[in-house]
């Protein structure tokens, strides 16, 4: 059985709301790739952005990926573009099972609007979100061993969706 779980998605979908309660349910312990990503480099997400651009972050994020994936029994929260590089979900497969959360476009700017944390990618605009989702499905698609569509889910329902699948499915266990 593999020990970890990672949690991937579009940004706003609640991976790490979720993720920090499914690890208490599953005793397992909960990591969350941009908030060590923040804590190693003393900047926030959006800085390390603005000031050394996109590929300077997804190269930490491959080294963060690369730390946690060598690690057991975690409850892993990825960043929405972990699934960009390959390499990531290589890593993460070896002792993790990958679990996709979607939601609809709208759902997405809501809540994105609603948590208002600062997402240098987080498109303003549905019509932009409806476009960098349908550019991004597909790598969440062939990462995913299975999706949960949390649009009209509470955070509770969607625990116990993840926890259902992960205890009834004979594939991870
Ligand atoms: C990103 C999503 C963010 C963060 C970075 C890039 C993306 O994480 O890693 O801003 O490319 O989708 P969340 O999905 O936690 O917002």
């Amino acid at each position: 059985m593999k020990s970890n779980v990672a949690l991937i998605g579009f940004m706003g979908v609640g991976k790490s709301a979720v993720g920090r309660i499914l690890a208490d349910d599953l005793g397992k312990s909960f990591v969350d790739s941009d908030y060590l990503i923040a804590q190693r480099t003393g900047k926030t997400i959006a800085r390390i952005f603005q000031e050394e651009g996109e590929i300077a972050f997804r190269e930490l994020e491959i080294g963060i990926i690369k730390e946690l994936a060598a690690g057991a029994n975690q409850l892993i929260a990825c960043g929405g573009g972990v699934v960009l590089n390959k390499i990531n979900l290589d890593r993460l497969k070896l002792d993790g099972v990958i679990v996709w959360l979607t939601a609809t476009p709208e759902v997405i700017l809501k809540r994105a609007l609603a948590d208002g944390t600062g997402r240098p990618l987080m498109p303003p605009k549905l019509a932009e979100i409806r476009r960098l989702l349908s550019l991004r499905k597909p790598y969440y698609e062939r990462a995913a061993d299975f999706a949960v569509d949390t649009s009209d889910l509470d955070i509770e329902a969607i625990v116990k969706r993840i926890r259902n699948e992960l205890r009834t499915n004979a594939d991870f266990n």
